[in-house]
């Protein structure tokens, strides 16, 4: 049993304090926001996360578990700090500082014994290196720390489980003592250890996220071509990933990446080449192509309605950036709803978690109480969010009830001749058995989509 104190009760910081007070430590975890801490007191999470809140009360109720908004409550016993605070985008697309400053600036001020400070957070490399020297110079008196990277690999929606069965653990540090103390309080999950300098290990979490965001660029640039020649993106990535070498996993061409973490960590690390004098291709390969692929959704509504959404309405099902979570952070459910408005038409949604957020996000959004709702009179249908409950909704109801037979699939979740079958005119993503001519844009250049107002 070890005694925690964690920094920032958001997706990673929740996650972390509560999977350690699970495996028997004692936690404290420390968040500026008194809201957020006293509904956590009362068990009410801020997240939507599968399996969270239960994890929460049980480990609050064994005593493992605490909350507070006093760093030097968290700090009292601790032996271990962890940073989990947010690290958004600047405006240049490096990542801002500002939480990590102010919690190492508060975590010198408040420390009393000697600390060893993990920072969690996704961090521009050279951060751990700049955190000590933070610490260093904002403590009053000079007590020992030192700093461990130990980057995040956790997925929303399957948090709780990411963190207990990672496929590894990376520590990284100058001091290797330090690196392998906080690999002991992952010892229980029995994952591969790596432990390594402090730069490498900032390192490794960006080219982690970097790589896969490559990945869906890489089959949705795939998939473009697909419509094009009458492939079958879905087959060819079946085809691809049986092979050890590249493996099934991030194949899944779709409506491109979302959320709070790959939009923002490829740009990061654009932005950490450029600003060291190089110029990273690939990664703006990867961005342009992600960029492109909401544009691809968007033309192939645009389409279906012969090139107008004036007076139209569009219906939504999904609006969180993937399935299983509230987030809709970078979602491309909001970049199409927002196009669809700024061209004139109107826009139907629901989402089985995420509305609450949209609302707040999106004025004008016409929010549903379910998806037969959405559907009623609409003239195109698009599948943004693969959630289970879209599966197996009654499709004829929901043909029956829209103005227009249009359903686009941007996530190649339904079976296309199925759904012609009942009646729909059908498209999807780079599935050109649907014939290249029926499902693809026209080749002869794309038409152009209208300025987005307030586009993210
Ligand atoms: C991602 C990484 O997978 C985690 O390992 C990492 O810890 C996390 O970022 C982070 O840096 O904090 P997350 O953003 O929760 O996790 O979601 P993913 O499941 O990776 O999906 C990201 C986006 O890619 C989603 O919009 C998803 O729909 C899309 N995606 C994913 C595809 O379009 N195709 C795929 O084949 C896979």
């Amino acid at each position: 049993m070890k005694n925690i104190c964690v920094i920032g009760s958001g997706y990673v910081g929740l996650v972390t304090g509560t999977c350690f007070a699970d495996l028997g430590n004692n936690v404290v975890t420390v968040d500026i926001d008194e809201k957020k801490i006293s509904k956590l007191k009362q068990g009410i999470m801020p997240i939507y996360e599968p399996g969270l809140e239960e994890l929460v009360q049980r480990n609050v109720r064994a005593g493992r578990l605490n909350f507070t908004t006093s760093y030097e409550e968290g700090l009292k016993d601790a032996e271990f700090v962890f940073i989990c605070v947010g690290t958004p985008s600047a405006v240049d697309g490096e990542a801002d500082l500002k939480y990590v400053r102010s919690a190492a600036q508060s975590i010198a001020q408040h420390m009393k014994h000697p600390l060893i400070v993990i920072n969690k957070s996704t961090v521009p490399v050279g951060t751990g290196d700049w955190t000590a020297e933070i610490i260093q110079k904002s403590q009053p008196n000079p007590i020992k720390f030192s700093v461990v990277s130990c980057p995040e690999f956790l997925r929303e929606g399957s948090a709780m489980t990411d963190f207990m069965s990672p496929d590894r653990t990376v520590f990284g540090s100058t001091d290797r003592e330090a690196a392998e103390a906080v690999a002991g309080l992952y010892a229980p999950l029995k994952a591969p250890i790596v432990i390594t300098d402090i730069r490498t290990a900032e390192m490794i979490k960006y080219a982690s996220n970097a790589f896969l965001a490559t990945r869906i660029s890489f089959i949705n640039e795939i998939s473009i071509i697909c419509e094009r020649l009458g492939a079958d993106v879905m087959e060819v990535a079946r085809g691809m990933g049986i092979d050890k070498r590249i493996g099934p996993h991030f194949l899944q061409a779709g409506v491109g990446y979302g959320g709070s973490c790959f939009p923002k960590d490829v740009k990061a690390l654009a932005n950490m080449a450029l600003t060291h004098g190089m110029h990273p291709q690939l990664l703006n390969a990867v961005m342009e192509i992600n960029d492109f692929q909401r544009k691809h959704v968007i033309l192939k509504i645009r389409d279906l309605l012969g090139g107008s959404l004036e007076g139209k309405t569009v219906g939504l099902l999904g609006l969180a950036f993937k399935p299983n979570t509230d987030d809709v952070r970078d979602a491309p459910a909001l970049t199409i709803a927002r196009s669809i408005m700024n061209q004139g038409g109107k826009v139907k949604a629901y989402d089985p978690v995420a509305m609450e957020n949209v609302a707040e996000e999106l004025k004008g959004i016409i929010l549903c109480q379910n998806p037969y709702e959405v559907a009623e009179d609409v003239d195109v249908l698009v599948l943004v969010t693969e959630w289970n409950e879209f599966k197996q909704l009654d499709m004829k109801r929901v043909l029956g009830s829209m103005k227009q037979p249009f359903l686009v699939d941007a996530r190649n979740m339904y079976d296309g001749e199925k759904m012609r079958g009942i009646g729909f005119t059908y498209r999807s993503i780079g599935r050109g058995y649907d014939g290249a001519g029926v499902n693809a844009i026209p080749a002869n250049g794309l038409p152009a989509i209208p300025a987005e107002k307030g586009a993210e």
